[in-house]
């Protein structure tokens, strides 16, 4: 491989053994097993962003002035790379990740990172962990893009120094129950996201702001909180970590709608790609605003067919029941329903390269 300029390569010297590597591969889960490297690239005002590094993956230094562990500026991304028919790798819609990274970053006031920059610095980590890249559908290599803001200074203002780090983890279902439908609970008493704030970035504050209602969720039995918006505590957003689909039956076919981006929720990149798939697979597809009331009265009288979640993660993942502080019902009698199965194989089959990816949503790497 000739030189990057825009890279240092210092690989590990001492490389995993083959048969490690496979055992540390044989339950993966989510998020539990890491590579051997990472990217860093630094950033300092006036001067911008550095060379970058590929170096082996190792804890990093930060001064207890580090204005991140004080103001909290740090922001993440998650995608991931998946093995293809004939022994290669490509990753899904990695710009629009780039993208929405740097939307984060002008919302928490950091610097954009250029999106050639994001995309090729996976790109490099990739070749490298090449073997890390799991063969079956379903699994795949996820990568955590993520900025930190490291300026030792204590005065509240936008830090003048950050790092950007890139490290990958081999990943089977998100859900340690696999595919089964999931139980959720709504959360009435905590707010994700106020109009103002900053629900549409993905940043580290909302999902520490997020983590007392996922107590209480696990704590009754489900496995995601459904966030409500909070103004009129009626509006259905997004779960903890992924989007939501609504399936109405629409005629011959179902109409799938998901809740309408209004600044307080993520905007997904696997919904936004869901909304496109759907219409090729002869479903109707859009975004609405659905309040609880409209989600139980419709599973009530049947026009509401199926509830799914959506993610990089999770894929999709079927809704099976919903329950809240006094009470709850069930989804598609708690089965996976056939629209959310048709849509994960439709999907799981582009990021594979077993179907015709005919919006152009992989970047091949290798
Ligand atoms: N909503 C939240 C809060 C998330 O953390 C995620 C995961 O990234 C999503 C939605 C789904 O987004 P995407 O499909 O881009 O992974
Ligand atoms: C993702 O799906 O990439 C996420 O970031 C969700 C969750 C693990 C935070």
């Amino acid at each position: 491989m000739p030189p990057d300029p825009g890279f240092e390569l210092k690989p590990t010297s001492t490389p995993m053994p083959a048969a490690d590597r496979v055992a540390r591969m044989a339950d993966l889960g989510f998020g539990r097993v890491f590579t051997e490297h990472m990217v860093t690239i630094r950033y300092r005002a006036p001067d911008g962003w550095g060379r970058g590094l590929l170096s082996p993956y190792a804890p990093i230094l930060l001064d207890p002035a580090a204005s991140v562990l004080h103001y909290g500026q740090a922001i993440f991304e998650g995608f991931k790379a998946y093995r293809q028919p004939d022994g290669g790798i490509a990753t899904f819609r990695p710009a629009a990740n780039g993208q929405r990274f740097n939307n984060s970053a002008a919302r928490l006031a950091m610097p954009a990172l250029p999106i050639e920059r994001f995309v090729e610095a996976a790109d490099l980590l990739i070749r490298q962990e090449r073997d890390w890249v799991p063969p079956n559908v379903g699994e795949s290599l996820y990568l955590r893009p993520l900025m930190i803001a490291t300026e030792a200074a204590l005065g509240v203002r936008p830090a003048k120094e950050y790092l950007f780090l890139l490290f990958g983890s081999p990943s089977g279902s998100y859900f340690t129950h696999g595919v089964k439908p999931l139980t959720v609970w709504l959360s009435k008493e905590y707010s994700r996201a106020a109009p103002g704030g900053t629900g549409e970035a993905k940043c580290a504050g909302n999902y520490a702001a997020s983590l007392i209602a996922q107590q209480q969720a696990l704590d009754a039995g489900c496995q995601q909180v459904v966030w409500l918006d909070s103004v009129h505590k009626r509006f259905v957003e997004e779960m903890g970590g992924m989007n939501l689909f609504f399936v109405y039956k629409d005629g011959a076919t179902s109409r799938i709608v998901t809740p309408k981006l209004t600044g307080t929720l993520l905007p997904g990149i696997t919904r936004d790609s869901l909304l496109t798939i759907a219409e090729d697979l002869g479903y109707t597809s859009g975004e609405g605003m659905i309040s609880i009331e409209d989600w139980a009265r419709d599973v009530e009288n049947g026009t509401l067919s199926e509830v799914f979640a959506c993610g990089t993660a999770a894929v999709i993942t079927p809704v099976g029941e919903v329950r809240f502080n006094g009470g709850g019902w069930l989804v598609n009698d708690g089965q996976t329903g056939p629209v959310a199965q048709h849509l994960r194989d439709a999907l799981l089959a582009v990021q594979h390269g077993t179907t015709p990816d005919a919006h152009h949503f992989m970047h091949r790497v290798l």
